[in-house]
């Protein structure tokens, strides 16, 4: 698995569904999907390109346990935390569960840029 490829395809898959969302939130009047559709673009989009490059740039952080768990938990979390996001707002998930479900996702997210910045400190 090349991660650095991983980050920067699934990052342009984000930049699709996030720029399809803003189009369509554009063309409606209805932001109120605005929180989904900025955390799309930028915790998918924007922090995947940039993850994506980075270990591109300095391939010894790619190949680590902690770039692998960088990955796997930045895609896993996101993931869960958009998704849930999306159908919370959307009123297809009661705010109730999405108020269990969101902080583990974030968690797991945190997780994995606290990977990263070990991966920094050892590697970059
Ligand atoms: C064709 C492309 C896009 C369209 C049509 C679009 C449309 C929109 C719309 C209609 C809103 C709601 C604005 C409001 O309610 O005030 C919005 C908010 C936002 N968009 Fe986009 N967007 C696009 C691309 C992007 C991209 C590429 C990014 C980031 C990389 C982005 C980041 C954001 C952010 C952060 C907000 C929230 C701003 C706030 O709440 O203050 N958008 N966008
Ligand atoms: C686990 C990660 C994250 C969590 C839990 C989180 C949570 C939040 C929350 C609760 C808001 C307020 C939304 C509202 O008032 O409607 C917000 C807004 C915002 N966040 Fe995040 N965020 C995360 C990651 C990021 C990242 C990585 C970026 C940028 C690279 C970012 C950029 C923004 C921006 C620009 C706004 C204002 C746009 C808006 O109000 O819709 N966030 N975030």
């Amino acid at each position: 698995m090349n991660i650095s490829r991983g980050f920067l395809v699934i990052g342009s898959l984000c930049l699709l569904v996030g720029v399809l969302l803003g189009s369509y939130m554009g063309g409606s009047g209805d932001h109120s999907l605005a929180p989904v559709h900025a955390h799309i673009n930028l915790l998918g989009f924007t922090l995947m390109t940039l993850f994506g490059l980075a270990y591109r740039v300095m391939p010894g952080m790619a190949g680590t346990m902690l770039g692998r768990a960088h990955f796997w938990l930045h895609q896993a979390g996101a993931l869960v935390m958009l998704v849930s996001l999306f159908l919370m707002m959307n009123g297809q998930l009661p705010e109730a569960t999405a108020g269990m479900v969101l902080p583990v996702a974030e968690v797991v997210v945190f997780l994995g840029m606290a990977c990263w910045s070990v991966n920094l400190l050892r590697h970059a």
